[in-house]
């Protein structure tokens, strides 16, 4: 049967040292870092940098702003680093309300965002705005029900997208690129700039709510629908501040290769239960979006026929597209423990991507050194088979 392979590696250390990755190997970026002025991550900032804490008690909230915001900074310089020509990187990010001695008022981390990556080169483009609908009673702010001192409650993130220079050039008809078109009604949902993620998606396959809460972590189908918008099989995505792991799982349904850094050694190492069962949930899921397409042009007369499915299709670029679906889960490595002592390492073969040529000239599965082995990380290599080839020999679909 014919299988294709995918790298994966999460270390348990600093994003502002990638030196792992190697200069322009990462296509894609998904990430979400601990958001400036939110109380939640004040700690992690301040231990970091002490000035920190003694702006906040001073309640300059200006200059605890921007402190935080260079610690980002220094994550992005290294994003900036190892992104490819032509990569996108997607940032989810929410602003921060706040309150100190001369009153409440809004830091507009978006806004900062964007800028740094304007003064890194990388440039702007539409962004999405991820509608997070809160239910709680005390989610109104203000002067109650009397105008004009009441506040509008932030129901709302961004999903900021930023490339690197023109966009990628792909040879005419590359087959990984055709291969991993999307249905025209995936297009028409995912491309517009408000996403809620109502229905299924939002729950299937999340963290606990507990666990998503303490390390507010994204919903899988954010990741998963970025991935699957800016990336190609073959691409490698990079995801900075991995915290559960949401965007490395994004990139294993996908059939792409990751790296992921995350400060929390435990949180590192709790991934391995998100792999559970991981072949049958990607078989699933994958069955579910060839299903879902099928519902959608049922009462539709479309022109073209896929080539790899019985069914329909809008149009002509969607007739390549092929399906994947996880059937095998190794892992592979770990890296140094706790004590830095380095663990046995079990050889992990050369990174070999999905069939056909890439865009580029890089070679598949060369953006991050494996020989390197100086900080704990967990490291997976998974196979991939064409859904269309697994149906055939596999009785107990359905
Ligand atoms: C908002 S959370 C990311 C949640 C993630 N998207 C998920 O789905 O679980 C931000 C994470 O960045 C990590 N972090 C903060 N600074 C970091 C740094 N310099 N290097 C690596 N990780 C960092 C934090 O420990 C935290 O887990």
């Amino acid at each position: 049967m014919y299988r294709v392979h995918t790298n994966h590696v999460l270390r348990a250390a600093d994003a502002t040292d990638m030196s792992h990755v190697a200069d322009e190997s990462v296509d894609l970026v998904i990430t979400s870092p601990p958001y400036p002025m939110i109380e939640m991550w004040d700690e992690l900032f301040t231990a970091r940098d002490p000035a920190i804490a003694d702006a906040l008690a001073d309640g300059d909230g200006d200059a605890a702003f921007e402190r935080m915001h260079a610690q980002l900074d220094d994550v992005w310089d290294e994003v900036a680093r190892v992104l490819a020509p032509g990569g996108i990187v997607c940032v989810n990010v929410g602003d921060a309300v706040r309150s100190f001695d001369d009153g409440f008022r809004q830091f507009p981390n978006h806004a900062r965002v964007i800028e740094a990556f304007d003064d890194r080169g990388l440039r702007s483009l539409p962004d999405i705005l991820w509608r997070k609908p809160t239910n709680r009673l005390t989610k109104f702010m203000g002067s109650g029900m009397l105008p004009p001192s009441a506040y509008v409650t932030l129901e709302h993130e961004y999903v900021l997208v930023f490339r690197k220079g023109e966009a990628r050039d792909f040879p005419p008809s590359d087959p990984e690129r055709y291969a991993s078109a999307f249905f025209w009604e995936e297009r028409n949902e995912w491309f517009s700039d408000l996403w809620s993620f109502t229905g299924t998606d939002q729950t299937m396959e999340a963290t606990a709510t507990d666990d998503r809460e303490r390390s507010a972590a994204f919903p899988l189908e954010l990741p998963l629908r970025l991935v699957r918008m800016y990336s190609t099989y073959g691409d490698t995505v990079l995801d900075p501040f991995a915290g559960t792991g949401t965007t490395t799982l994004a990139a294993m349904h996908a059939g792409r290769d990751s790296v992921g850094y995350e400060l929390d050694a435990d949180l590192v190492e709790g991934f391995d239960e998100r792999t559970t069962d991981l072949p049958t949930r990607s078989r699933r899921r994958t069955r579910q979006r060839l299903e879902r397409h099928r519902s959608f042009v049922a009462d539709r007369d479309p022109d073209y026929e896929a080539v790899h499915y019985d069914v329909p299709v809008v149009t002509q670029q969607e007739r390549q597209i092929r399906l994947y679906a996880v059937t095998d889960v190794a892992r592979a490595t770990v890296g140094a423990d706790e004590d830095g002592d380095v663990a046995a390492e079990r050889a992990v073969p050369d990174g070999q991507g999905v069939e056909g040529s890439h865009g580029d000239e890089r070679p598949h599965g060369e953006a991050y050194d494996e020989t390197r082995t100086d900080c704990r990380s967990v490291r997976y290599r998974l196979s991939h088979t064409p859904l269309d080839e697994l149906d055939e020999s596999d009785a107990d679909h359905g």
